[in-house]
């Protein structure tokens, strides 16, 4: 298996192997114990942000409690394009199929890089009135926090990603880590690296 700091080769692409299979395997059961203690009494739907957090959602989800009551559903969603900056637009490909009314929510990310996507996630899902809403989130790029394109910087955008920072606090996260653009384990260059085990960081 592969280990952290490794480089390994895909296509023309060096690849180096910045939190290995077995670091995420062993965060994950960190999560899904907290998570089964804290949900407990709940009733707990978890929505899953497509494309991203497919390989964690499905990871986090086969550890949790058969005890839980618990429905799991997805929403597609895209904040990016194809560029690794964030171009601030939103766009919704597939939207729950579950009422969420009084429920527990517990949103499973890939990453938290801008905060742009999650706000505009919870914006949507808080409309819908849920008991709470809690963020899960492999990865946390906190640096990045609010670093979105001027033209997007109104007041109350940068409310709502400051609540998304006030959110994680109380949420799920698994690995804090710096501004780097990072891909597998789900996520993506261009949509493609999305089925790599690890999360590592192209080289070149
Ligand atoms: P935000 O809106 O800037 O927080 O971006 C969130 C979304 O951008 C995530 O759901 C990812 O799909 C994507 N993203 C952010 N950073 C990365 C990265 O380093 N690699 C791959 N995708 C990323
Ligand atoms: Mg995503």
């Amino acid at each position: 298996m592969n280990k952290t700091g490794d480089t390994v080769i895909i296509g023309n692409q060096q690849i180096e192997i910045i939190i290995s299979e077995k670091e995420i395997q062993e965060r994950i059961d960190e999560l899904a114990f907290q998570i089964n203690k804290d949900y407990l009494e709940k009733e707990v739907v978890i929505v899953s942000i497509l494309t991203g957090s497919m390989f964690f959602t499905v990871d986090l989800a086969k550890r949790l409690s058969f005890d839980l009551n618990l429905s799991i559903t997805s929403m597609d969603v895209e904040s990016y394009g194809n560029d690794t900056k964030t171009s601030g637009t939103f766009t919704i490909y597939k939207d729950l199929n579950i009422n969420i009314e009084n429920k527990d929510v517990l949103i499973v990310e890939d990453i938290i890089d801008t905060g742009l996507t999650m706000a505009h996630i919870v914006e949507l899902l808080k409309l819908r009135s849920p008991n709470s809403i809690r963020i899960c989130c492999l990865l946390n790029k906190p640096s990045r926090r609010g670093k979105i394109p001027k033209n997007f910087t109104d007041h109350d955008t940068m409310q709502k990603i400051s609540e998304i920072s006030d959110m994680l606090k109380e949420g799920y996260i698994g690995f804090k880590i710096n501004d780097t653009f990072v891909v597998g384990y789900g996520l993506d260059f261009e949509k493609k690296l999305r089925h790599l085990p690890f999360i590592g960081k192209i080289i070149k």
